[in-house]
């Protein structure tokens, strides 16, 4: 699937890669990729949303199993009614444009965040999408929308006191395999490595707990410009590191 050109480090040319499993996302950068261009905020968010079949496809043939992309945060709300509303039709448009072809490429497409906020329509189209790509195997693509990991973790913990009210959980049960299982990301592995485009270095509310032995790549790329070679250079990267998790 990868059409690189001649001289360019493809996924097969490359040597044996210790591929991460997981590879989350923060695509940013869309309103300065625009800026730059004297174009419209839109015109960033709309070549942003093109750029996400390109790393889908890029995932698909490297073997990353998982691939989360931090589409819209539970913060975003606070921008102008007029790109909140942008973002929102492009997101219809993704998930009604990709749909097929993520089916046909062994995608299962799910989500992580709080749903309840989203316009009905916007959770049909996430409900349909689900139901038709739930067999795939090759890779699970999550967009997190209205998604905060604070907000997060405040959702596990009330669910948590619920079925403890309940009887269904006594404190001796809380550890962390318990807490991950009331995150919306259960049943996921950890990110292995997270990457944040337009020379931001930080999370931005992002898998909070998830991310606690995350390696993380800030790319100074801003999203619109993000390609196949911008993940496989984080990724031949991340191959390189020496993950301890506290041991020696
Ligand atoms: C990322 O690009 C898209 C979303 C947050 C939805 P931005 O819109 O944050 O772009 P910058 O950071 O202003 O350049
Ligand atoms: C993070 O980017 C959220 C997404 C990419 C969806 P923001 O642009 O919203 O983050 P801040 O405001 O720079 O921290
Ligand atoms: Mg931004």
């Amino acid at each position: 699937m990868l059409k690189l050109k001649a001289g360019k480090k493809s996924a097969t040319s490359l040597p044996k890669l210790k591929v991460p499993a997981h590879v989350a996302i923060i695509m940013d950068g869309n309103g300065r990729w625009a800026k730059k261009r004297h174009l419209p905020r839109f015109a960033g968010h709309k070549r942003g949303a093109d750029v996400v079949r390109d790393c889908v496809e890029a995932s698909l043939d490297l073997g990353i199993r998982y691939l989360t992309l931090y589409a819209f945060s539970s913060e975003n709300w606070k921008r102008s009614t007029e790109e909140v509303s942008d973002l929102m039709s492009l997101l219809r448009l993704y998930l009604r444009r990709e749909i097929d072809d993520l089916d046909k490429n062994g995608v299962y497409i799910t989500t992580i965040g709080d749903r309840s906020r989203l316009a009905p329509d916007i959770v049909e189209l996430i409900v349909q999408a689900e139901k038709k790509t739930q067999n795939n195997k090759k890779l699970q693509l999550t967009l997190a929308l209205n998604y905060g990991g604070q907000a997060e973790i405040v959702h596990a913990v009330k669910q948590l006191v619920r079925d403890a009210k309940d009887g269904k959980v006594s404190d001796d049960d809380i550890n962390e395999e318990c807490v991950a299982r009331y995150l919306y990301t259960n049943g996921m592995p950890d990110p292995d490595l997270i990457i944040r485009t337009s020379g931001e270095k930080r999370l931005s509310n992002f898998l909070l707990w998830q991310a606690a032995y995350t390696e993380f790549a800030f790319l100074d790329v801003l999203w619109p410009d993000f390609t196949k070679e911008s993940l496989i250079e984080a990724v031949t990267d991340f191959s390189q590191r020496d993950r301890r998790y506290g041991a020696r």
